[in-house]
């Protein structure tokens, strides 16, 4: 990626600049109370005339995750073919996969296809605070990283929908969400594999090259070397102050002002509505914790690096964190992938690293699908996305 941490910055830039500017909080962040009827269903599902179910799975560490189904299109009619599991990426939540309406949105496009439609929300997000023994204000509930994403929060999902439907499912991640099942595909979790009939993975992220601008460089620098975490700051909540100071930090250092930095990072999303983006921002983002954004600046195809031999030795038994190689990946697993040329988050450079790694990939189980306008948000969030990219990814599942 010429820019996985840069574009993190994009986007808490984006936040903090047209967040409230004045509310200072960094506890601010409030989950909603465990009965209270405001999950994602009633908000968002149920408006838009469609049936659904909340539910709950616990990792095997302990969180509590949130997922809600989609059982049945917007006729009524019950779903006819395999589950989807849909993953969202960093700083945003299962939401995103029901913003749009009902037309342009690939959830409700999956179920008005027959498709039994279940959305997780990662740990920390606001669906997905609870614990069986922590709670958010413990530090020890925000030590984990893209590790646990992979080995507990996916397979946690993955297997409750498997043990609820008795069937193999397809899987749909975007951005982080790619990279946490990459990971573990790379670790040929058999049993997980088992249980998945396909996967799409939009805006994939594999890779992180190293940045080649000076102030890519130094904003990578300054967050590696930031020490948010060692002086205790486990949640990373993008719209709080902490937050903003950071940026601001970075914009002074560099003699920018905000909005330029933005200009220069953010990928043009060329396809999102603007007048839906403050009504996204009403519910987004999301928190992460401190330490995964931490591996996230990391390289990413590893481990998380605990900086010394002697702690690596301790948490892996070796001296450096092992490698995620998506070599690995099962060669008759079937693969769709779609990025963008104007995407700086899954930048084009470094996906075309991971087609590399999945060189002898059966080709008959990849469908490549490059999109030249399109930006990181825009497949998630595109107005054309349903023409350009939803029909195919649906052609895709219905044939595997
Ligand atoms: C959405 O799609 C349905 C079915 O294709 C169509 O009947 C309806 O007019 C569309 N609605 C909008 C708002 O485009
Ligand atoms: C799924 O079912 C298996 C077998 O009964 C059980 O061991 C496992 O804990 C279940 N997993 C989830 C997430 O419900
Ligand atoms: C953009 O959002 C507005 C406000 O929600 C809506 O009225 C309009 O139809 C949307 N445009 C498209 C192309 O989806």
């Amino acid at each position: 990626m010429a820019n996985f941490v840069v574009s993190l910055f994009s986007i808490i830039v984006l936040l903090s600049i047209t967040e409230t500017q004045g509310r200072n909080a960094y506890n601010e962040f409030q989950a909603p109370s465990p009965d209270s009827n405001d999950g994602i269903c009633k908000t968002m599902v149920e408006t838009q005339g469609y049936t659904c179910e909340e539910h709950k799975v616990t990792t095997e560490d302990g969180y509590i995750l949130s997922l809600q189904r989609m059982p049945a299109g917007r006729s009524g009619e019950s779903a006819d073919k395999p589950p989807v599991l849909l993953l969202h990426g960093v700083f945003i939540d299962a939401v995103v996969w029901v913003f749009n309406s009902p037309n342009e949105s690939l959830a409700f496009m999956l179920a008005d296809n027959g498709f039994d439609v279940w959305l997780v929300s990662s740990r920390g997000t606001k669906y997905s605070r609870g614990h069986r023994s922590l709670t958010t204000n413990d530090k020890a509930y925000w030590e984990w990283t893209l590790d646990e994403l992979a080995n507990y929060d996916l397979r946690a999902s993955v297997e409750y929908v498997y043990n609820h439907t008795g069937k193999q499912m397809h899987f749909v991640g975007h951005s982080l969400g790619t990279l946490t099942a990459l990971c573990a595909f790379s670790q040929q979790q058999q049993q997980l594999l088992n249980m998945l009939r396909s996967a799409a993975l939009l805006s994939p992220i594999a890779h992180v090259n190293l940045i080649p601008s000076l102030p890519v460089r130094f904003a990578a620098e300054k967050f590696i070397a930031d020490d948010l975490y060692w002086l205790g700051l486990r949640e990373f909540i993008p719209k709080g102050d902490v937050a903003a100071k950071f940026v601001e930090r970075i914009c002074h250092s560099l003699k920018q002002n905000c909005k330029n930095l933005l200009s220069i990072f953010t990928g043009a999303n060329c396809c999102v509505n603007s007048s839906m983006i403050d009504v996204f921002l009403e519910n987004e983002p999301q928190p992460s914790s401190t330490k995964n954004l931490i591996h996230l600046s990391q390289s990413i195809v590893k481990k998380y690096d605990y900086g010394n031999e002697e702690k690596n030795m301790q948490h892996y038994g070796e001296a450096s964190p092992p490698l995620y190689d998506m070599r690995n990946i099962p060669k008759e697993f079937p693969l769709f992938l779609s990025y963008g040329g104007h995407d700086l988050l899954a930048d084009v450079k470094d996906v075309q690293l991971l087609l590399n790694d999945l060189k002898d990939h059966d080709v008959n189980k990849l469908v490549i699908l490059f999109k030249e306008n399109y930006a990181h948000a825009d497949f998630v969030m595109g107005v054309n996305a349903n023409k350009l990219l939803y029909h195919p990814l649906i052609t895709f599942f219905k044939v595997n």
